[in-house]
């Protein structure tokens, strides 16, 4: 049986990767796990409520392109959140959760080849990972640019040689990034766009943390592109309620894009999508409206970042994080760091290795260790007092 090469050197996904290096170990204490970004903290209450009323539509197919109502409910959180308006039947494709559509976008919107020659996809590194498998997909040469302290923790795109920007047709970009926890400013964001437009490429921005933030909300890029003018195709915007309203098992999400591209994303959606579910698409409609069960959880992780502080605030290198809610930690070698804090505390983190490939016999982030702030409050804190006095001195 003959099988594609295409996928076959991707390195295996981090979590096996994890289960190798961790599990023929016992932990040194009662476990912790910090390592998935499942968000644990409550989602909304009346979501149970919103399904059984809408139960009827389980017995039918759902639309493609979501409901109107869905869609207008997206289109009026973009304009409150980012005070610009689009049309909610041409610009929005409610998702099945943002990973789909990272992926999916690829095969609606990479070219075959750009300029004659092979496109190329840019991608930070390290990485959410599906960004790697979508540009290998379609075919397209994904490029690895490095987003590390030295980078300000988001790539710099710019940085790269003129001939491979002109094959470029697609930049993801994480912003709060996973898992670096990095910001991209209005600076960022208009210099990036400028690039493209220079290079004439598509940026896929992954803006699933957009709500999670400490002080002041992050600039996002559909808000820089509109208030630029740049032309509305350049950019395709993905948000989540996996993170923002803590339904993961949703699988809700949407994207927003110039007309053109969203009606590509929906002609492809047409012949090989799976929308979601009626019912789902009714708590998607509602959680889009709300914002004071978002408030609520944004409440939660604050004092999480306080405890992070408190607890890691004297260790060199510690970033107080601004987003989202992951730690982003300075070791010596992520991939020992992990086995250490596993075998002498229990506490069970992620190497960011295992978020990066090697380019030119470096792994940007090998490092790093990722730990991930969903679990209740009071485990999360025993877990960073565990992992201070294991890895980093103790107070
Ligand atoms: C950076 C990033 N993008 C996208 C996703 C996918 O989220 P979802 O498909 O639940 O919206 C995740 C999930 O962890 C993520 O960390």
């Amino acid at each position: 049986m003959v099988f594609p090469e295409r996928f076959s050197n991707l390195p295996d996904y981090a979590f096996p990767r994890l289960r190798a290096l961790l599990d023929a170990h016992d932990p040194g204490a009662e476990p912790i796990a910090m390592t998935i970004g499942e968000p644990r903290h409550p989602f909304p209450d009346w979501v149970p409520e919103v399904i059984a009323a809408h139960a009827a539509g389980f017995g039918k197919y759902p639309p493609n392109d979501g409901t109107p109502a869905l869609q207008r409910a997206i289109a009026g959180w973009i304009a409150r959140r980012y005070g610009v308006e689009v049309a909610a039947d041409r610009r929005i494709l409610p998702l099945n959760g943002t990973r789909e559509g990272l992926f999916n976008a690829c095969l609606a919107l990479c070219p075959e080849t750009k300029r004659g020659k092979r496109p190329v996809v840019l991608m930070p590194n390290p990485f959410y990972q599906v960004y790697a498998v979508a540009a290998l997909a379609v075919g397209a040469e994904p490029v690895y640019v490095p987003a590390t302290d030295a980078t300000g923790n988001l790539p710099d795109f710019a940085a790269l040689p003129g001939a491979l920007l002109d094959r470029v047709a697609v930049a993801y970009i994480c912003s709060p990034a996973n898992p670096q926890g990095a910001v991209a400013d209005r600076g960022y964001w208009e210099n990036l766009i400028a690039l493209a437009e220079r290079h004439d490429f598509r940026i896929f921005a992954d803006e699933c943390y957009s709500e999670l933030y400490r002080d002041t909300p992050s600039p996002g890029a559909l808000q820089v592109a509109d208030a630029i003018g740049a032309d509305p195709e350049r950019v395709v915007i993905f948000h989540s309620l996996s993170k923002r309203s803590n339904l993961p098992g949703l699988r809700s999400g949407f994207a927003c894009g110039g007309p053109d591209s969203v009606a590509r994303l929906k002609q492809l959606r047409a012949y090989a999508g799976a929308p979601l579910p009626l019912p789902l698409q009714a708590v998607a409609e509602r959680a889009w409206s709300d914002e004071d069960h978002v408030t609520r959880n944004r409440a939660l992780y604050a004092e999480k970042y306080a405890i992070a502080d408190d607890i890691l605030g004297h260790v060199h290198g510690y970033v107080p994080p601004v987003a989202g809610f992951f730690l982003w930690l300075p070791v010596a070698d992520g991939a020992a760091a992990a086995l250490k804090l596993w075998r002498e505390a229990g506490v069970r983190v992620l190497p960011g290795a295992y978020l990066a490939r090697e380019v030119e016999g470096r792994t940007p982030g090998a490092d790093r260790i990722r730990v991930a702030m969903v679990a209740p409050r009071d485990e999360m804190q025993h877990g960073l007092i565990r992992l201070r006095d294991c890895l980093y001195e103790a107070r």
